[in-house]
């Protein structure tokens, strides 16, 4: 089914293949993942990557783009199964990943953070030794726990979530005592439907110590997040490279930026 992509002869090329510019460009995402990637309430797919997506895909490059929903997990074997033709899901640039995939230039700072009940007994990164801390499956911040685990010498329970959503349900339901996970998205969660009853684990961290305009919350790393392609589509990378570039100068990406975030 990926004849077209594959000669690069054919017209409407989506997921696989490595002729440069799709008519359609198929990314992969695990949604929702608010505000990258989520559903209003009408049902329509928003958020930072979408609109940054629409930014690049639609503006610059005068292409297509669509969402193809994923888990995060088996996402990057996905992408190099021509299920999709990249990955934009908040998705960090780490070294392991660099391995299986190539990635775009940053498009966001973020932090690993920890967040914990409003009534919580927990108040720094040492109280969650022996606690039950609830993750996303391979996310960064299952590592960032599999390190704290470490440093416990074993001890700390972590709960391995496929989405998010059921690591804050736990918190919320007394299953976990905390949750590791990306700064933004910890704050929509204890701005929105956690308003009152959680909270941010606060003091000084990895944003700190890299001289970064930290948080003010603990932060376990700092990270950066970038599109993700396969490993033999350097043209297609290097066009989105420069649609990132251009909407960086124009503003646009500013304009994106101040719709989700403050500051
Ligand atoms: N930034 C983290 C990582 O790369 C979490 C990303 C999860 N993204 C998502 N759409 N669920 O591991």
């Amino acid at each position: 089914e990926t004849t077209n992509a594959e000669t690069g002869t054919g017209e409407g090329t989506t997921t696989g293949g490595s002729n440069s510019l799709p008519e359609t460009v198929v990314i992969g995402s695990d949604i929702p993942y608010r505000p990258f990637e989520y559903e209003t309430t009408s049902g329509e797919l928003t958020g930072f990557d979408v609109d940054i997506a629409k930014a690049i895909f639609e503006g610059e490059l005068g292409i297509g783009y669509e969402f193809k929903p994923t888990s995060f997990d088996s996402i990057i074997p996905s992408l190099n199964n021509n299920n999709f033709r990249i990955i934009m899901s908040a998705m960090t640039i780490n070294e392991k990943r660099a391995k299986k995939v190539d990635f775009s230039d940053p498009y966001f700072t973020a932090y690993q953070t920890v967040i914990v009940r409003q009534d919580s007994s927990i108040s720094s990164k040492q109280d969650l030794k022996g606690k039950n801390v609830g993750v996303q499956k391979g996310t960064t911040g299952a590592n960032a726990a599999e390190g704290l685990k470490e440093e416990f010498g074993g001890n700390l329970n972590l709960k391995k979530f496929d989405q998010i959503s059921g690591a804050f349900q736990a918190l919320m339901n007394g299953q976990v005592d905390a949750v590791i996970n990306d700064n933004t998205v910890n704050a929509e969660f204890v701005n929105g439907k956690g308003e009152g009853k959680v909270r941010f684990l606060e003091g000084e961290g990895a944003a700190a110590e890299q001289g970064k305009n930290a948080p003010p919350y603990l932060t376990l790393t700092v990270e950066e997040y970038g599109i993700a392609f396969r490993k033999d589509d350097d043209e297609f990378r290097k066009k989105v490279n420069e649609a990132l570039a251009a909407i960086r100068e124009s503003g646009k990406y500013d304009e994106i930026y101040s719709k989700y975030f403050q500051g």
